[in-house]
């Protein structure tokens, strides 16, 4: 497979740290490199499509979605489970709903020639088929996707073929599953389009070298230099920052209006992305997500959404000072976005304590030279 970049132009992203620099510009502007992404970062690994309930909210049966370049049609299936299937219809190829389309139906009709599958994606009428003696139902089923929930998200892998969900994930669940997040409430979700690379995006959230520049209602509750980075086995890149004394979780007050996770360090914020597309930020009292979907080189939608230990927490001081953070954040990346553009633009080292960005950088140059994400 042809690496989307030559080997000289990622050498310098793939030194040690210390040494290193970020990316080339082509990584972050060129539609061909979103193309090759798209594929071998995301269709080919494990992408998070949401969160079960919002999934398959109100009723809905069937969500048909893009998982980096390949349409997905998710089922809920009647045991609770979900399934993923090729939003590709057995007969000729019509997609089943289109993009972003969803049914409460309990069958699955193709709205070109009316072949029809159940929940679990089994042919049950192929119009005008029934009297053709050499055609077996059983043999044109959708075609099934690799599809789990992990802590209540959920995950495909659209082109098949991963390594199981557990071994990207790696050490981080040893992390992650202290905060119990399936047993949280999803208090309010924000959508943003932000206009830079996605890599922009999560590179940002992996650094608070800006943060006293930028934030300064952040450095109010969590010093910009405080906690260390994870070094353990999975997709995946993170570190941990502290609570100032006297602030108990990151709102403008520093006072939380909800409930602290039983059994979690509550001094102590985590700040984890899962490759490629979901960023996970463990308070004392609540989780926060970022889950990006990439529009163009330089467009990236954003969902953020917040999960609180009960229906009753009134999600205005996460989410407000949280959307006040975002809207710095994405300043910031639109504006990298724009200088990187710029002919004059050249990749350049990365700070002490830009260790996290440095570990990230690797992580997406060696996915471009060895033709897939790998922890
Ligand atoms: S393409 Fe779906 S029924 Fe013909
Ligand atoms: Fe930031």
């Amino acid at each position: 497979m042809t690496p989307p970049l030559s080997a000289d132009l990622l050498e310098p992203a793939l030194l040690p740290f210390g040494e290193s620099t970020m990316l080339p510009a082509e990584a972050y502007t060129s539609p061909d490199v979103l193309a090759w992404e798209r594929r071998h970062f995301f269709a080919a690994s494990w992408v998070c499509v949401g969160r079960v309930e919002a999934v398959f909210a109100d009723g809905r049966r069937q969500v048909a979605t893009t998982v980096g370049d390949i349409g997905v049609l998710l089922l809920s299936e009647d045991d609770g489970g979900v399934a993923a299937f090729a939003n590709t219809c057995r007969h000729r190829g019509h997609e089943l709903l289109p993009e972003g389309g969803t049914s409460v139906k309990r069958a699955v009709v193709c709205p070109y020639h009316a072949w029809s599958y159940d929940l679990s994606g089994a042919l049950i009428a192929a119009p005008g088929f029934r009297e053709v003696a050499s055609f077996d139902p059983g043999a044109h089923g959708l075609v099934r996707l690799p599809a789990e929930v992990w802590h209540g998200w959920v995950f495909v892998n659209a082109l098949g073929g991963a390594a199981p969900l557990s071994s990207h994930i790696g050490g981080l669940d040893g992390l992650v599953a202290p905060y119990a997040p399936s047993s949280l409430v999803l208090g309010a979700t924000h959508d943003y389009v932000v206009a830079a690379n996605w890599k922009v995006v999560t590179e940002n959230y992996h650094e608070c070298y800006h943060c006293p520049l930028i934030h300064p209602e952040l450095c109010q509750v969590s010093p910009p230099t405080s906690g260390s980075n994870f070094d353990l086995p999975g997709v995946w890149v993170g570190g941990s920052m502290d609570l100032r004394d006297g602030a108990e979780t990151m709102s403008f007050s520093g006072r939380s209006d909800g409930a602290p996770i039983a059994g979690v360090d509550p001094r102590t914020v985590l700040y984890l992305g899962l490759l490629p597309n979901l960023l996970l930020s463990l308070h004392p009292d609540y989780v926060m997500t970022h889950r990006m979907v990439p529009l163009a080189p330089d467009r990236t939608q954003v969902e953020c959404a917040w999960y609180f230990t009960s229906a009753d927490v009134d999600p205005a001081y996460a989410v407000e000072f949280w959307d006040t953070t975002n809207r710095q954040d994405w300043g910031a990346c639109e504006s990298v976005q724009r200088g990187l553009s710029s002919p004059h633009f050249s990749p350049g080292p990365l700070a002490p304590n830009e260790d996290a960005v440095h570990q990230l950088v690797t992580t997406i140059a060696r996915g471009y030279r060895d033709g897939g994400l790998t922890g």
